[in-house]
């Protein structure tokens, strides 16, 4: 949304407005035993209670570490897994309940980009091909006899020669190929991207070429965004807010300023002093806080607060408590500590 200030918003609709609700999403993976009768024996936790707001023209960054669910939220909201609970709902409709008709137009308002462009793409297809795809499923969006023309534009929308329709995906470089996984998100015109890691197999350099052609999208046509990135470095540039995940949670969300500036969540703060710094006295004088030991199992999370074997904080009642998130008066962003402030090197 940052700089978006001149995107056409289709009539009726309000930028800033909420566009997509989640609240308590779950999925737990059964983890069963036995060859002929199969019991289950536990779950992996990959997303335990997940909620928050996505704004209408607003990119959502969603940052965590491997393993913390980002990919499966994203394929619930994709409707590409069934949730084991909770709800979500895409302009007031519910997402999960949907079906036929109804279901296809919030799928085809809701897209997404996934992370590594060289197995994303059918190697078999053309170009042309891949890009029209959406338009067998939703004939209304291209009629025949325009589609050639319609993915031609496409392809000119993300910087790619509308002359190379008939090539294959082996004849593009990895940020082109990304280039035209976004083409074919556009397609039908959705309202809201789902961002998968977009950039992470990418060269440093071709990562901020794709992250403006993002951005320049989102201005053109007032899109949405959630981009999922495991660094909070990637995020910064594009994001109006951030949501920090760890272990199937939300762990702290705020605005860009207040996750870069103002963090209160000691997993958020570590994530944030690991950040690379260009400069060298900066690098020098900072306070990097090492995380100790590996991500806990999401099949046998910590008791209390997840975060509390890593987290040179705790006390017990961590272990005993699970902290909520809280709004605080000072700095009213949710963290889910029981002590959550602004670390003072960073305020
Ligand atoms: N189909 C599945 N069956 C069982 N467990 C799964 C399945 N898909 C994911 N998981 C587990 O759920 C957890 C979350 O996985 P997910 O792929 O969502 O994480 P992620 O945050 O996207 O990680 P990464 O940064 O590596 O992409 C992991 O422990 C993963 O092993
Ligand atoms: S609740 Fe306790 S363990 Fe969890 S992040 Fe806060 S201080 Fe650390
Ligand atoms: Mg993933």
């Amino acid at each position: 949304m940052r700089g978006a200030a001149g995107a056409d918003l289709a009539a009726g609709k309000v930028r800033g407005e909420t566009i997509l609700s989640v609240n308590h999403l779950v999925k737990h993976y059964p983890i069963t035993q036995g060859v002929l009768l199969k019991r289950q024996v536990g779950a992996v936790k990959a997303v335990d209670g997940v909620s928050f707001e996505l704004r209408r023209g607003e990119t959502l960054g969603v940052v965590g570490e491997s393993g913390c669910g980002k990919s499966t939220l994203a394929r619930l909201l994709m409707r590409l897994e069934t949730p084991t609970a909770g709800r979500a709902s895409l302009e007031g409709r519910d997402l999960f309940k949907a079906s036929g008709a109804e279901l296809r137009r919030l799928r085809r308002n809701m897209q997404m980009v996934m992370q590594d462009p060289y197995t994303s793409l059918n190697p078999r297809m053309t170009v042309g091909d891949i890009i029209g795809e959406p338009f067998e499923i939703h004939p209304d969006a291209a009629p025949r006899g325009s589609r050639r023309q319609r993915v031609q534009e496409l392809l000119d929308l993300v910087g790619l020669n509308p002359e190379h329709i008939n090539r294959y995906p082996h004849q593009f470089s990895g940020g082109q190929r990304q280039r035209i996984g976004i083409a074919r998100a556009l397609a039908l015109r959705p309202e809201i991207i789902v961002c998968d890691e977009p950039v992470s197999a990418l060269d440093v350099s071709i990562q901020a070429q794709v992250i403006n052609l993002l951005e320049k999208l989102q201005n053109e046509f007032g899109l949405s965004y959630i981009f999922i990135a495991h660094d909070l470095s990637v995020v910064r540039h594009i994001s109006d807010r951030v949501a920090v995940m760890y272990l199937g949670k939300i762990v702290e969300i705020g605005t860009e300023q207040e996750i870069y500036e103002r963090a209160t969540h000691p997993y958020t703060q570590a994530l944030l002093s690991a950040v690379p710094v260009p400069d060298p006295g900066a690098r020098e004088n900072r306070n990097i806080i090492r995380l100790h030991g590996d991500v806990p199992s999401p099949a046998d999370p910590p008791s209390g607060c997840r975060f509390r074997t890593r987290c040179w904080k705790a006390q017990e009642i961590c272990a005993n408590k699970e902290p909520h998130t809280v709004l605080r008066a000072a700095d009213p962003h949710p963290s889910a500590c029981h002590f959550a402030e602004v670390r003072p090197s960073a305020a």
